[in-house]
């Protein structure tokens, strides 16, 4: 008998910012019992697996991205008892659910690190990366290590130890030090903490940065653009190390010690065969999947989609399965990218619904969130609070991407009333409300046939439905060159295929397809098929059977 693929080849993912999603207690601040009460939401839009970004014990800082304990939860957001209740809502559900693991760093306030930090000779003075400094008296930082933003080194100075310690991402994020075993072991047992109670898998958080290289050699300043991202220094010693890929199979290893099956997602940043080695190979597995962010920063044309879909159908056959992102909590909402096009936002919805592998959805993608203009100087992000004062104003807004992730973190909009149905009303919430939630929100688009809701619904539900779409092979239609601004590729099981058109220029188009394809959706009317040519609406996709004939 067939083995039966894992749940996580045909789930869509979810992403969940707790804090903004709905705050059960009115306290202005989303929370765990929040998520419980709309789950009913995620079960209608039809995902599989929810992803919630961290709710674990923090000063928040980083709201959640810099932990003072693994194993707890911070008050606001609820107890360990409604984690818990959240597991089992959750399943009994069917719905699958996930857990950042942010493995790199901690908080400066953890008690492992005010430990560490206090001398070079207590019990947990290894436990973080620690070094001497260069120059005179040890002042200058040990190498040319940059932090993530790039504008400052990833060192921080400590009078305590007169020492350097790393910190990749904020200087309140100090990296844990993977070469040490107790560390791991702490943190594997952390990950096991939560498997226990049933999580059913991990996000894995700057993933490709937890192991450097043991010789603390410097990186070369060699700028340049790889698509997704834009650097001056290349990483080969502090990102995407031989260590860390080995790194990813011992979590594997971690993971598989469990029951059923657990998956781990990495956030890994680089070219697609260095994002494909933390997969491991079949004898010796690592990640299951990793996020691919190029469609974060897309030309709006065929000829990007169709190439980044190809390198990633060459890269990534199957067994193994691509993982787009169109949004998450760090990076310009969709609409905004495409010049608040709601035509575009929909063509791209289509697309990302139809293709091959794991979609992933930012809470408010699905009823077309934009971003929230907040101004630097009000900002809670620290990475915003970080440019302010030396970013003006104006350049900020004008950059292709937000310096202020409080834009993209706005209270979900799930109606129109006072405090948006996320909130009692009167409540101030953590960052307001986009002032559009009167116009764009869950409840005013449920039902709605014309709405953004409704069309990532319906895709979603026939993406479930048809075998074709959430198992299939991809073949990408080779490009018709009457049509060379319309993508489209099959998807096909033995006994149904899928045909996916997205037409991405502002003038309708038509392209040849077989005779027996039948419409099944299509994100703008009218879309017809008449003898062997499909004609489709200005900036539009659509998803038609292809028929065998009797
Ligand atoms: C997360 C960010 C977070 C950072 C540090 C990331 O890449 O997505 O939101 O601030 O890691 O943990
Ligand atoms: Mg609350």
């Amino acid at each position: 008998m067939a083995v039966p693929d894992p749940w996580w080849t045909s789930t869509v993912i979810y992403q969940v910012y707790p804090r903004s999603f709905a705050d059960s207690d009115g306290d202005g601040v989303g929370d765990l019992q929040g998520v419980i009460d709309h789950l009913d939401h995620l079960v209608n839009l039809g995902v599989g697996t929810v992803w919630l970004s961290p709710f674990f014990a923090s000063p928040q800082e980083d709201y959640g991205y810099d932990i003072t304990d693994f194993c707890d939860v911070s008050p606001e957001y609820g107890t360990i008892d409604t984690v818990r209740e959240l597991i089992e809502a959750a399943h009994r559900r069917g719905l699958k659910v996930m857990f950042d693991l942010v493995l790199n760093h901690t908080s400066d306030q953890h008690p492992w690190f005010r430990q560490s930090r206090s001398s070079r000779s207590n019990p947990r003075a290894d436990w973080y990366i620690w070094r001497d400094g260069r120059g005179r008296g040890g002042r200058r930082p040990p190498n040319n290590w940059r932090s993530a933003l790039e504008v400052r080194s990833a060192w921080q100075y400590c009078p305590d130890r007169q020492q350097w310690y790393l910190a990749t991402f904020l200087p309140f994020q100090p990296d844990l030090n993977y070469r040490h075993p107790e560390v791991k072991a702490a943190m594997f047992d952390a990950a096991r903490f939560w498997l226990e109670m049933g999580v059913d898998g991990f996000r894995l958080d700057i993933f490709g940065s937890v192991l450097k290289d043991p010789q603390f050699r410097d990186n070369p300043f060699r700028p340049r653009v790889d698509g997704t991202q834009t650097r001056l220094w290349q990483r080969p010693h502090t990102e995407n190390t031989a260590d860390t890929v080995a790194f990813a199979r011992e979590l594997r290893a971690v993971v598989d010690e469990f029951d059923g099956d657990r998956v781990l997602v990495g956030e890994v940043f680089g070219t697609p065969d260095v994002l494909r080695s933390y997969l491991g190979q079949p004898d010796h597995p690592g990640l299951h999947l990793v996020f691919l962010f190029d469609f974060l920063a897309f030309r709006y044309q065929a000829d990007f989609f169709r190439s980044r879909i190809e390198a990633y159908e060459r890269e990534f056959p199957a067994p193994m399965l691509p993982t787009y992102v169109l949004e998450n909590h760090d990076r310009s909402r969709l609409l905004d990218r495409v010049g608040g096009d709601l035509a575009k936002a929909r063509t791209l919805a289509v697309l990302l619904c139809t293709l091959r592998g794991v979609p992933t959805i930012y809470q408010g993608q699905e009823i077309g969130s934009a971003n929230t203009p907040i101004a630097l100087r009000d900002a809670r992000d620290p990475i915003a609070r970080s440019f302010f004062g030396w970013v003006p104003e104006f350049i900020a807004q004008r950059l292709p991407e937000r310096l202020n992730r409080d834009e993209v973190r706005t209270p979900m909009q799930w109606s129109g009333g006072p405090g948006g149905g996320f909130t009692t009303p009167g409540t101030v919430p953590w960052l307001p409300m986009n002032h559009d939630h009167r116009q764009v929100n869950v409840a005013d688009q449920t039902d709605d046939p014309g709405s953004m809701l409704e069309l990532y619904r319906r895709l979603l539900h026939l993406r479930t439905g048809r075998a074709s779409l959430h198992r299939g092979s991809l073949t990408l239609v080779p490009l018709d060159p009457a049509a060379p601004d319309v993508l489209v590729y099959q998807r096909q099981v033995a006994g149904e295929t899928t045909l996916v058109a997205v037409n991405l220029v502002d003038r309708p188009q038509a392209v040849m397809v077989p005779d027996e394809a039948e419409v099944l959706m299509a994100s703008q009317g009218p879309v017809t098929v008449a003898g062997g040519r499909l004609r489709l609406p200005a900036t539009s996709g659509a998803v038609l059977a292809v028929v065998p004939p009797e």
